[in-house]
């Protein structure tokens, strides 16, 4: 059976994507905010080893554009090139999806009544391939392989906290009805405080930063409450990308314990946050339709 051992919380900073790319790593600038992931980079290739990521991300207008903003979008393609976002394509291998999960997880997901927009072609921007390298640093082809799911975080009205939470659910719901054994993780990805606009560009907030990673921490549910407004209010217009960790924190269950977490500023317009979380109890809310559409004819 397939099994969520594990979640990751990870900004998706260009400008480290930049550093790694350029091998500037060690580089006084940039060398705080990459020692914060070698921890990461150790554990991840030994016990934490995945198979899959579910990868939630978000597109900056690189696969998307005005025409169509899906709310909740997932990778079901074999393959994700990476796309070019103005300067070439960053210089990493080709993303590999895993088809049969994926499916699986749109199937499980749409019965269990969230509309996910299925995409069969997709190129992935920095929001999906910087996570990346802070994990996995610089490889010939990634270790691991990768279903992206897009949230619309770019355009208002992006999902409620709760909405994501329980998206979370469904898919830790999704994963455990698959039936080959796989070390499944789910990332959460972008963030933390940062507008990169108007007159308060470049506005950092760590101390509510440090709420935040405190609360995806333990048992409470605090985090589904909180609303638009105060992500735009305390954490900059950008700063709602950070609603994207609580599809992963949802997937955990009820309680979750932290292996690793790292916070540093200054790097760039955010705030980087890091987090290794494993789940305690990781129970998650039975769905009140799947199996009764799982067992409808047809399926
Ligand atoms: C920056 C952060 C982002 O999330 C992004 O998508 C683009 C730029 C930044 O820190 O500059
Ligand atoms: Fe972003």
């Amino acid at each position: 059976m397939a099994q969520i051992t594990a979640g990751i919380a990870c900004s998706h900073i260009p400008v480290l994507g930049f550093a790694h790319d350029q091998d500037k790593e060690g580089d006084p600038l940039f060398k705080p905010a990459f020692d914060g992931f070698r921890w990461t980079r150790e554990w991840i290739r030994a016990e934490g080893r995945p198979d899959v990521v579910v990868l939630v991300y978000n597109d900056h207008a690189s696969a998307f554009d005005m025409d169509i903003v899906p709310t909740f979008a997932i990778g079901c393609a074999e393959t994700f090139p990476i796309c070019d976002e103005g300067y070439g394509p960053r210089p990493v291998p080709e993303v590999v999806g895993h088809p049969d999960l994926a499916w699986h997880i749109a199937q499980s997901l749409i019965l269990d009544e969230f509309d996910m927009t299925i995409l069969n072609r997709l190129e992935v921007d920095h929001g999906l391939t910087v996570p990346l390298s802070m994990m996995y640093g610089r490889v010939d082809e990634w270790p691991v392989r990768v279903i992206p799911l897009a949230v619309n975080v770019v355009t208002y009205p992006p999902p409620s906290g709760n909405r994501c939470w329980m998206l979370g659910e469904a898919i830790a719901r999704a994963v455990a009805s698959f039936g080959e054994d796989l070390n499944v993780h789910v990332w959460g990805t972008g963030g933390m405080s940062h507008q990169l606009q108007g007159p308060r560009a470049g506005l950092i907030n760590r101390e509510w930063d440090n709420m935040f990673l405190d609360r995806l921490i333990g048992d409470t549910q605090d985090l589904r409450h909180v609303p638009h407004i105060e992500y735009l209010r305390e954490t900059g217009s950008e700063g709602i990308e950070m609603v994207m960790w609580l599809i992963m924190r949802g997937a955990l269950g009820r309680k979750t314990r932290c292996l690793h977490r790292h916070y540093h500023v200054p790097v760039s317009n955010t705030a980087l946050g890091h987090l290794v979380l494993t789940p305690v109890d990781g129970t998650v809310p039975p769905s009140p339709t799947l199996e009764g559409n799982r067992a409808a004819p047809g399926h």
